[in-house]
Formats: structure tokens, sequence, C-alpha cells
């Protein structure tokens, strides 16, 4: 064992060693990412936000096609929110997306179109906490700032053994103090981005790979064997199923959308009216039908045919989508009253339909309005 491996997490002699290592270890691994050759502060801010949430992989084509289509704060300033919801449409968490709206037309306002270096004010704009500002006055302008994320949490405890709860207010305390030290003088972003890169490539969640470990000696939870106990594992949020029914509403040609309000997980999205359904029976889900769509548009519909199952998750909710059929009979007149549940209500043509901002599985029934492709009968010989 070297002298530096003796010594206690975050002393000096601990500090040189751990910032040696880890340089040369990302010189030689880092992943070429679309956001990791620039320095403009827009491009790491929209990096850094679709990142929050989502994984690398995932974020790389948001973030190209993001940056083609809206390449300055001002171009991102002056669209309509509709617009930037529809490049966000599929990374869910939307409202990432319209504080970034609003924060680019604080910073056209208020910064004269130019990210601000202070981090006060950085931290002023929506959507931007102590992290996020971290990240892009280190990445953009070598500030030495620090920084904590999902994957820097998980590799400061191992490394200086905290088996406590990183969530509570004395854990961020302890963590935030770590990545503080850590910094170097000189080259935080760069840094930043290798602790970030050791964290998700090397320090994963679940088996972290410590014989290939760069600074694998140098590391408090592995000295100990307890690099499966730390970081503390959360408890697990238990898993509820949920059951509900979409409904293509037709007249005509058209088909009912409906948007949904402020508030919500969906604010500002597009969606073919959906709500929650418990009936088994036939009969029974026919009348939920026709109450839920007349409860949430408006509409006095008839119901049809069953056309398809979706499947998906969103948190701790496994939801099974029902997806029907059915046919305008009276009701939503332009000047009608608009019910609370919603903020518009749209009969939309299906050529109409890649232009709206839509949850994930409203643009899969569109896909099937699109397509024609209508009930599970007609699909099967
Ligand atoms: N996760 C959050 N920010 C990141 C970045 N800049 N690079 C890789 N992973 C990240």
């Amino acid at each position: 064992m070297t002298a530096s491996e003796e010594a206690t997490p975050l002393d000096l002699a601990w500090l040189r060693a751990f910032r040696r290592k880890l340089r040369a270890w990302y010189d030689a691994n880092a992943r070429v990412l679309p956001w990791r050759g620039t320095r403009d502060p827009y491009a790491i801010w929209l990096s850094e936000i679709m990142l929050q949430q989502t994984q690398v992989e995932t974020v790389k084509a948001y973030f190209q096609r993001f940056l083609a289509e809206l390449p300055t704060v001002q171009a991102l300033a002056g669209v309509d929110e509709q617009k930037v919801l529809r490049l966000w449409e599929g990374l869910g968490y939307y409202r990432r997306a319209r504080q970034l709206h609003k924060a680019a037309k604080q910073i056209v306002e208020e910064h004269d179109g130019q990210f601000p270096r202070d981090p006060l004010a950085v931290e002023r704009l929506p959507g931007i906490g102590r992290y996020t500002a971290g990240a892009i006055l280190s990445i953009a302008f070598d500030e030495r700032r620090p920084i904590l994320e999902a994957n820097t949490v998980r590799l400061f405890s191992r490394l200086i053994g905290y088996a406590g709860d990183t969530m509570s207010s004395a854990g961020r305390k302890t963590l935030w103090s770590a990545a503080e030290a850590l910094l170097p003088k000189r080259d935080a972003g760069r840094f930043n981005q290798s602790l970030m890169e050791l964290g998700s490539l090397v320090c994963r969640p679940k088996a972290p790979l410590c014989e290939t470990c760069p600074v694998l000696g140098l590391c408090a939870a592995q000295r100990q064997g307890l690099q499966a106990e730390i970081p503390r594992p959360k408890a697990r949020a238990k898993i509820e199923d949920v059951r509900d029914a979409a409904v293509i509403v037709r007249r005509g040609p058209r088909v009912l959308l409906i948007q949904w309000p402020e508030g919500g997980r969906w604010a500002g999205l597009w969606d073919f009216p959906r709500f929650a359904i418990h009936g088994v029976s036939v009969s029974e889900i026919r009348r939920e039908l026709i109450e839920g769509v007349q409860q949430l548009t408006g509409t006095t519909i008839s119901a049809g045919e069953h056309c398809k199952t979706l499947r998906h998750g969103v948190t701790r909710f496994r939801i099974t989508l029902e997806c029907f059929e059915g046919e305008y009979l009276t009701g939503a007149s332009r000047n009608g009253k608009m019910p609370k549940a919603i903020a518009a209500r749209k009969w939309v043509r299906p050529e109409e339909l890649p232009g709206y901002p839509l949850s994930s599985t409203g643009r899969k029934i569109a896909g099937l309005v699109i397509t024609g492709g209508k009930t599970e009968q007609s699909k099967s010989p």
C-alpha cells in the first residue's frame, strides 16, 4: 500500500493522489458526448436540464435535435411554448421544458441575452438549483463551483464512507463539503465532468466495478467492503396498478384533443380524452366512457370498439391504458363553457397531429389514428 492510500479521505496527500488518478483515467476513458465539445453556456445548460432525470443515451438525440432547431437562447425565448414541448416530447418531466423556456425569456429580458455568470443570478432562473448552476458555471466558464447530483452523491458517499441518509440535511451538508474539498483550483469543469463520469461508468449503483476503479485504494467504502451498503438504499415506493381509458372521439374526419391545464405533470401538452376506469363488464365500461368524456370535455359521445391496450410505467404507477373508439353526438360547441379539468379542446385532422405536443401514449394513439390502425379484430386474420 502506498502512502497516499493510507491517507484519510480528503486530506492533502489523499486529494493529490485522487485528482491525479482521476484525471489520468478521464483522459483515457471519457465518452464522447454531444455536449462535451462546447463551452457555450446555453448548450451546457440545455444538456444539464435534460440529464437531470433522463439517461445519457436517451438525451443524446434529443439534445442534438433541440439545438439544431433552437440554437441560441434568443431562438428559444422567441418561440411558442408548444414548440418547446414538442421538442421535449418523450423525455418526460415536462416541467423542465417549461421552466427552460421561462428562463430563456428571463435571460433575454434581464441579462441582454447573455447567460449570467453571477451564481446568485443563475440560481434565480427557473429550474436551476445549486447543482445545475455549479455544472454550468464550472463547465462553461471554468468557475470553481462544486456539483452534487445522482452519480456524485453515490461516488462521494463511497469515497468518504458516508453511511448515513444522503437525502437528510446532514447528509447533503457532508456531501456538498466533500464536493467542495475535492475540486482543484483550475479546470473545475473538466474535473466535475470526470467525477460524474466515474460515478456513471465505474461507481455504478449496483455491482460497482471496483476492480477497474482508478481510485480503488482511496475509497473508504471499498476498504471496508461496504460498497454494496453505501449509499444506504432508499425505501422503494410501492408500485400501484392503475387502469385508464383513452377515447378517440371522431367527428367526421376530425378527432377530439384536449390540452392539460396548469399544475399537473402534463401541463401544456395535448392528449386524447383519458381518465381512470373501474368497470369490468362491457356495459359498465361503456357507461364510464360516455360519462368520462362528458365530464372531461363537455362532449356527448356514443362509445365504440376497444382498439388497443397500452402498458406503461410512470414513477410508481403501473398503468394499463385501454383505448376505445367513440363517435361525437352533441356538445363542446366553440363557445361552450370549458370544463375545469382541461385548458382547451380542439377538433383536429389526423394530418395535423404531428404538430401537437402529446403525451407518449397520446403519440401512440395518434399513430393509430394516422395509419388507420383501427381495432384489434381488424388486425387479426
Ligand atoms: N449527468 C449530469 N450531467 C452530466 C454530464 N455533464 N455528463 C454526464 N453525465 C451527466
